[in-house]
């Protein structure tokens, strides 16, 4: 994984930054023992169990079960690949990574940059096309009645997908680009054993990203028709995913928007509410590309924002995605307030009735989303009568539980009091009475996501790997223990190589510890923790992260030997049919009780 980055710079990556510096830049961190400790970054906690070892130079989260090493650390809360997340960390401790170090194999990064290529080459076609005198006069035309200038037309590279079957791919073809990557970059569609071009007869938006690289397209039919001949035509289509083509991490027009002077970037749903806003003179304006927002384009805009305004059609579908986006911008760390349009569907057509006078002044009076979501519940509501008052106060209560800052639920609580009527104190108690309760439930001690994960883990293991778990957390025990005393790993290495070890996990990390001690290095967990991904990084961080690998000396790991030897036998005694390995198991089983007991008198 580390690849392409030479050993020596990734070695001095690690060295010259030190994890606790990091994390505290996040993190409030207390020393504790060994650990620092504070809340966890990466789930919601109120106790912490989020833990930093100084030593060691990794985290472990014992309630989330989020763990690694420091880059592990920098591409979780940054959102970074493992490359990007490698270069931040140079350049913070100015240390400069030769050009040519691309984290992809050759080949892969070649083709993102063939089909970025393509891509471009696509976007110009079609962008010529809507310019071509004949070609792309019906388009322009499209262009010309929904308000939109040529100005903007080059602005945002516009451009039109003629009608046929494969104007586009002809093009790409003679430029030396293969039927087959068409299809990769999602410009050709296989039909009948023939490449065609996927966008006909539409009008095409370009997406670009913030470096400047055209990586899909939407493209829209000219027309409203839901439905022609009897086939449902989708209004617009978009590109689908591709190797840089990714819409839960991308944006439209945010390589506009993040030039814009302005603190916020206001968040819409479509491609023409985002064009028509950017043409009347507001640039902060991006949109999701066709999905619901994710947390990952939440924490894109936060980048490059303080707050996000949240812009989505006034219909009841936008009211319930915008309730979405302010909780996924929560998540993400960020605040967010909603701009509300009276009489207009959505943006393109607010701005087209109102004037851009009035949009800025929707923008101005966005409103809080706490208060946005009070005003919804009021809205169900008659807080006229005794009943409604006491439904509607039951649900703003619900919503202030949500809420981390205390001062600004005793500001709402003050504002729902004077709105509907009823004391503060009323409010206040039935807001204690349920924060209490809801603390009472979260004391009573339960197993976290990541334990009943890491218990699940384990079963499958078992399952598949012919071990127990008795064994695994022997094994795993005795490898973090020999990870930090070479004097335990010569006691360990005598009657056990790491092949021996019964899951393929515990075996690479054994192999990485035994590799160090013979080059005469001390093992780096952090270093080490490299090698592994996803589930396994978390089994493998278990074997540095483990509480008990602090206490233990010579007599444990004899202890730990004994215990693994008598399990694996207990294994095989349990598979066994032949009676006469039967008895030769149990033979061996008895000379080892007795071993054991020689060296415990
Ligand atoms: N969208 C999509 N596929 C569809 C319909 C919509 O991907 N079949 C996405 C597009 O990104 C679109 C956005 O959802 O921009 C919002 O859809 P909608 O409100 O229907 O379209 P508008 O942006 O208002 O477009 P127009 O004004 O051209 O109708
Ligand atoms: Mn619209």
């Amino acid at each position: 994984m580390a690849g392409r980055i030479p050993e020596d710079i990734v070695a001095k990556i690690y060295d010259e930054n030190d994890i606790i510096d990091y994390v505290s830049q996040y993190v409030t961190l207390k020393k504790t023992g060994r650990d620092y400790m504070g809340l966890c970054p990466f789930h919601h906690e109120k106790t912490p169990s989020f833990h930093v070892s100084r030593e060691k130079q990794l985290f472990h989260c014992f309630g989330c079960g989020a763990s690694g090493n420091l880059v592990q650390f920098v591409m979780r809360s940054e959102n970074l690949d493992f490359m990007d997340a490698m270069h931040m960390l140079a350049d913070r401790a100015g240390i400069v990574i030769p050009e040519n170090g691309a984290v992809e194999s050759d080949a892969q990064h070649e083709k993102k940059k063939r089909i970025l290529a393509m891509n471009k080459d696509a976007a110009r076609f079609f962008h010529g096309c809507l310019k071509d005198e004949k070609t792309g006069a019906k388009a322009r035309e499209y262009f010309q009645k929904r308000g939109i200038s040529a100005k903007t037309i080059t602005a945002y590279g516009l451009g039109y997908a003629p009608e046929g079957r494969d104007a586009l791919i002809k093009h790409l073809l003679s430029k030396g680009y293969t039927a087959a990557e068409t299809v990769e970059a999602g410009l050709g569609v296989s039909r009948d054993g023939q490449i065609r071009d996927k966008f006909r007869g539409r009008v095409m938006f370009p997406i670009i990203d913030v470096r400047g690289n055209v990586i899909g397209f939407g493209g829209r039919v000219m027309h409203n028709e839901k439905e022609i001949n009897g086939y449902t035509i989708p209004k617009y289509l978009n590109s689908p995913e591709t190797p840089v083509f990714d819409k839960g991490k991308n944006l439209f027009s945010l390589n506009l928007a993040k030039n814009s002077s302005e603190q916020d970037i206001i968040l819409c749903e479509g491609y023409m509410d985002v064009i028509s806003v950017y043409q009347a003179g507001i640039k902060n304006i991006v949109a999701t590309l066709g999905t619901a927002i994710t947390e990952n384009q939440a924490r894109l805009m936060l980048r490059y924002a303080s707050e996000i305004l949240i812009c989505y059609d006034m219909d009841e579908a936008g009211t319930k995605a915008a309730l979405r986006a302010i909780d996924v911008i929560s998540d993400a760390g960020g605040r967010s307030r909603v701009i509300r349009l009276k009489n207009a569907k959505d943006p393109d057509e607010y701005i087209i009735k109102n004037g851009v006078e009035k949009f800025r002044e929707a923008v101005r009076n966005a409103v809080p989303s706490t208060e946005f979501k009070i005003s919804l519940v009021k809205n169900r509501y008659d807080t006229t009568t005794a009943d409604g008052k006491v439904l509607f106060i039951d649900e703003t209560v619900n919503i202030f539980m949500g809420i981390k800052d205390a001062v600004e639920v005793d500001a709402y609580i003050t504002k729902v009091a004077e709105d509907v009527g009823i004391s503060r104190d009323a409010i206040l108690a039935k807001y204690r009475e349920k924060s209490s309760r809801n603390k009472f439930r979260s004391r009573i001690p339960q197993k976290s996501e990541y334990q009943k994960r890491a218990e699940r883990e384990t079963r499958r293991t078992v399952r598949e790997e012919n071990t127990s778990s008795k064994l695994m957390e022997a094994e795993k025990r005795l490898l973090g223990l020999i990870s930090r005393s070479r004097k335990l790993y010569k006691a360990a290495s005598e009657k056990m190589s790491p092949e021996d070890f019964s899951t393929d996990v515990y075996r690479r990390v054994a192999k990485r510890v035994y590799q160090c001690f013979e080059n005469g290095e001390t093992p780096e967990p952090a270093m080490i923790l490299n090698d592994f991904e996803g589930g396994d990084l978390d089994t493998a961080s278990g074997v540095f992260y483990n509480l008990e690998v602090y206490d233990g000396d010579e007599e444990t790991v004899k202890e730990l030997l004994y215990t693994i030897r008598l399990e694996r036998l207990d294994l095989k005694i349990k598979k066994e049919t032949n009676p006469a390995e039967l008895s030769k198991l149990f033979g061996e089983r008895e000379t080892l009780l007795a071993e054991k007991n020689t060296w415990e008198e």
